[in-house]
């Protein structure tokens, strides 16, 4: 197989090779956004790519990463989920809830930070689906993850059989799965004979490498911004190429990406990870108003504020159009209300 371009049927038939277990609703749907176009001044035409949508337990992206993950973990017989991030992840969520419905116990390793441990938005979930909950003081990430393999060093020192957040192994596969979104994406913007000046979506972990390789393995003749929800230890085109890559040898085609060919974004982090930045409240609140559409102030919002401020700088030609990639998270917005009504 060469590293030109390949269908969304191709795509598919890649990921065949891959164990699977079906837990999204898919495809989700592409819509377009009329109200809110027009008041960023009716020149570009928005679209949203509804992966809020996902529908298993309350939507987002790790529906469609689960969907690698747990079939991967299957195949290695797995009993056990060890995973962990902050208190209000989605992540942990998601997971706890598959691990539910595919009746494998799940420990969840949750850093407290400065963050409320009251049973609110995904914590609620994650008790509500029997995860076994610890709060924890390390910080998300290396610290965090060194944690979390002893803990399941731990388990099968015990005679279990773990999967663990792992990032090299999981991060991979979950990148897969937002190459058969951007696959999605592609059949429907060629039905309503659109074509993209731009993609955006929050992502500067696994998300992010699935669509900046969707990108380039598609076709899509333009930018795929990746709007950093947070900053990280290392550099992040660099190991969202690596972990591009990594997928496309899961994948088995020969599409391989560079840092250069990475348009992170970590100019929309601040006021920091989690905390709600004005850009990003004005978008929630202008989607919410004109679309009667929710994001969240974690995430979604703030990669929300930077496609309005790209439209309002004149970024995009008038008649052209762009693609927000809608990743979910709003569960959280119940569990910090305060965050998400200051400045209205
Ligand atoms: C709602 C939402 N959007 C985007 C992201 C970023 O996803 P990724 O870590 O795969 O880059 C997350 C991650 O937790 C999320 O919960």
């Amino acid at each position: 197989m060469s590293d030109s371009v390949l269908s969304p049927a191709q795509v598919r038939a890649a990921a065949e090779r891959l164990p699977r277990v079906r837990l999204a609703h898919l495809p989700t749907p592409l819509e377009e956004l009329p109200r809110f176009s027009a008041a960023l001044g009716g020149k570009v035409r928005v679209f949203i790519k509804r992966d809020d949508c996902t529908g298993f337990v309350l939507g987002g992206n790790k529906a469609r990463h689960n969907e690698f993950l747990f079939g991967d973990a299957l195949a290695d017989n797995c009993d056990v989920f060890v995973w962990g991030a902050l208190v209000q992840s989605n992540n942990c969520r998601t997971t706890a809830a598959a691990c539910a419905k595919l009746g494998i116990e799940c420990r969840l390793y949750l850093s407290k930070a400065h963050l409320k441990t009251e049973p609110q938005g995904n914590l609620l979930i994650d008790y509500l689906v029997g995860a076994r909950v610890e709060f924890r003081n390390e910080k998300i990430g290396p610290e965090l993850n060194a944690v979390i393999a002893q803990k399941a060093d731990e388990l099968r020192a015990a005679g279990r059989r773990p999967y663990w957040w792992h990032p090299p192994r999981v991060v991979p596969l979950a990148a897969v799965s937002y190459v058969l979104c951007l696959a999605e994406i592609k059949e429907q913007l060629a039905a309503l004979n659109v074509s993209p000046s731009a993609l955006y979506v929050s992502s500067a972990g696994a998300t992010g490498s699935g669509v900046a390789l969707g990108r380039k393995v598609l076709g899509f003749e333009c930018p795929a911004r990746l709007i950093c929800p947070m900053p990280w230890p290392w550099d992040i085109p660099t190991r969202t190429a690596d972990d591009a890559n990594s997928a496309a040898e899961r994948l088995g085609i020969p599409h391989r990406l560079t840092a250069s060919e990475i348009d992170a974004d970590e100019s929309y982090i601040a006021p920091g990870y989690g905390l709600p930045s004005p850009a990003g409240q004005e978008a929630m609140n202008l989607l919410a108003r004109t679309e009667a559409i929710l994001t969240d102030h974690v995430y979604t919002a703030k990669a929300l504020g930077a496609l309005i401020a790209d439209v309002r700088a004149g970024k995009y030609a008038p008649g052209s159009s762009v693609v927000f990639i809608h990743t979910g998270g709003v569960p959280a917005i119940f569990a910090e209300p305060e965050k998400v009504v200051s400045g209205m």
